[in-house]
């Protein structure tokens, strides 16, 4: 029997969203979570950074959780346009995504990189979603298990635990595409993180640790998606700019 852990189900609003939308969308999911309180997982928005502080004032203490999509790794200094992980957690953010492959690929960011942000959030208290995901290119070369493998070794903080990281596998080629792998190639890879997280935390701490699924989870696929062993929730994009599927999609986590 393996151990229970509690779904989370993320929303990426990546570079969407305007004031408009805090009353709309994050008004409506903490008004739901509320009403439905106790939940059987827990719900995660990541809006822009411009909108973490009006958000927050909106959900107040509501259970709906609020996190950043990014942070740097320095505690402050001389990076304009950055945002730090300290200042996340003052707006109110629990968690903060990292290593996301649209930042990978905009920004070149390494798994050195994705490191360096995943210990600067930690330092804070913040909870560290790091993604992983292998390209359409590499799925066909066949090396999806080596590139996944090698980013969770190269992105996961020596003091990482069940507690301070969640992984986002999240392949490239799923991403805003409306395409899906099958759920036996999902469950594979979760297997393979969740063993190569053992590896390097020890097994104790990666049964205990999150993995969620993200690339184009949508209410149609998320029953069978949630429904796999080794998949403790969604990292939801698209979707979860439309409240209603978002939580249709939350719901589909298995109590
Ligand atoms: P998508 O994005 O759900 O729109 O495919 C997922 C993500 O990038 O986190």
């Amino acid at each position: 029997m393996s151990f229970k852990r509690r779904p989370l189900i993320a929303g990426n609003w990546k570079m969407n969203g305007l004031l408009d939308f805090v009353k709309n969308l994050a008004g409506v999911l903490a008004d739901k979570v509320d009403q439905n309180d106790p939940t059987h997982f827990d719900m995660l928005i990541c809006p822009p950074a411009t909108l973490l502080h009006p958000i927050k004032i909106l959900v107040g203490k509501s259970g709906l959780l609020l996190g950043g999509q990014d942070c740097h790794m320095a505690k402050s200094g001389a990076h304009t346009g950055d945002i730090s992980a300290e200042m996340l957690k003052d707006l109110g953010s629990s968690h903060v995504i990292v290593g996301h492959s649209e930042r990978r690929v905009d920004y070149n960011e390494t798994n050195e990189i994705v490191k360096s942000k995943a210990e600067a959030a930690l330092g804070v208290n913040l909870t560290a979603i790091i993604c992983v995901g292998e390209t359409e290119a590499e799925r066909n070369q066949g090396i999806t298990v080596d590139v996944v493998k090698s980013q969770i070794l190269g992105s996961i903080p020596e003091r990482a635990t069940a507690e301070n990281i969640i992984i986002a596998y999240e392949p490239v080629w799923a991403i805003g595409t409306g395409q899906t792998p099958t759920k036996s190639q999902v469950q594979e890879v979760h297997v393979l993180i969740r063993k190569t997280l053992g590896d390097k935390i020890g097994l104790k701490e990666a049964e205990q640790t999150r993995l969620l699924y993200g690339g184009s989870v949508k209410p149609s696929n998320a029953i069978e998606l949630m429904d796999l062993n080794d998949v403790d929730g969604a990292l939801v994009g698209g979707a979860s700019l439309s409240p209603i599927d978002f939580w249709v999609i939350a719901e589909s986590c298995p109590k």
